[in-house]
């Protein structure tokens, strides 16, 4: 599964499944846990500017020897940067804490400030898009994308700029399908590839009775039910995490869910128990 790949609008192939690095603090654990993740296969690796962990990132890569051309690493830029000339200085101090002379993919982390959540940033999300089309056209970026933007922050890009992103990095888990379906339907039709951010909710998913019985059914583990629903979408899951045994269980995915489970998972925010 680590290996296989969806194929992006441009035609840039990205594995299937990436390696989440939020929350894993820069230094040791930031330096074993992408280490390790390697050592398991992961060819994809998530950070961004923000998590601060570039540095660590960058290093291990750097240490375990792989070809940097057979590795997929994604960045963002942070999300209160709305500005042209900044996009770039932004993208260059990602490059250059990575120790990397091109990203695979760089994405508008978020449409406005995470200090300011819903703040209408559209004329600066175009500036900074601007300069991320020109980056992808030097082909220092293969692919470019956003996070966090709903449909109407994705028309407006679109309409302003002519230039559809090729991913989205949305939060997906089970439970949020009603949240996002017309965010991912509008993706599919405009070929933008969505990725799903939390795909285990942050671990709170993990002890939800459906997703526990489905584990018994299907003979797997909770965090294997709930990545594997994500994939079920045509969605690219990005599990995190610090311990090498649960990294190498959240790539063992194998294999399929029944679309009535897949239905049964899309509404389980409505079970009461849910977090029970
Ligand atoms: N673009 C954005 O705005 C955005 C926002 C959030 C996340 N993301 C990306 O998406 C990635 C994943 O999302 P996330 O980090 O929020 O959460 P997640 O992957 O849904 O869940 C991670 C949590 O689950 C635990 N866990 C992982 N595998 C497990 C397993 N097999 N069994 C039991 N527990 C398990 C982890 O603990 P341990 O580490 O202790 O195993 C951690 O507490 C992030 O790391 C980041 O790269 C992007």
């Amino acid at each position: 599964m680590l290996k296989e790949t969806f194929l992006l609008s441009n035609g840039v192939h990205i594995p299937k499944v990436g390696f989440g690095t939020w929350q894993v603090p820069n230094g040791d654990i930031a330096y074993q846990a992408v280490k390790d993740a390697l050592e398991v296969g992961y060819i994809h690796i998530d950070t961004a500017y923000v998590y601060e962990n570039e540095i660590s990132v960058g290093q291990a890569i750097k240490d375990s020897k792989s070809d940097r051309k057979d590795l997929f690493i994604t960045s963002k830029l942070p999300s209160h940067i709305k500005d042209y000339q900044e996009t770039e200085t932004y993208f260059h101090e990602s490059l250059k804490r990575l120790e990397m002379d091109y990203m695979d993919l760089f994405l508008i982390h978020a449409p406005w400030p995470w200090s300011n959540i819903g703040q209408d940033c559209k004329v600066g999300n175009a500036e900074a898009w601007k300069k991320m089309i020109e980056l992808y056209q030097s082909k220092k970026i293969r692919s470019i994308g956003v996070s966090n933007f709903n449909v109407d922050d994705l028309k407006d890009l679109i309409k302003r700029t002519g230039f559809i992103p090729h991913v989205n990095q949305i939060a997906f888990f089970a439970g949020h399908y009603q949240k996002q379906k017309e965010t991912i339907a509008f993706c599919k039709e405009n070929n933008i590839l969505v990725e799903a951010y939390s795909p285990l909710a942050i671990g709170h998913a993990l002890k939800t009775p459906l997703v526990l019985t489905l584990a018994e059914k299907y003979h797997k583990t909770p965090a294997q039910i709930l990545i594997r629903y994500t994939l079920e979408h045509g969605t690219l899951p990005l599990p995190k995490s610090t311990k090498k045994a649960r990294m190498i269980e959240n790539a063992d995915l194998d294999f399929t869910l029944d679309q009535k489970d897949v239905e049964a998972l899309d509404v389980l925010s409505e079970d009461p128990r849910r977090f029970g």
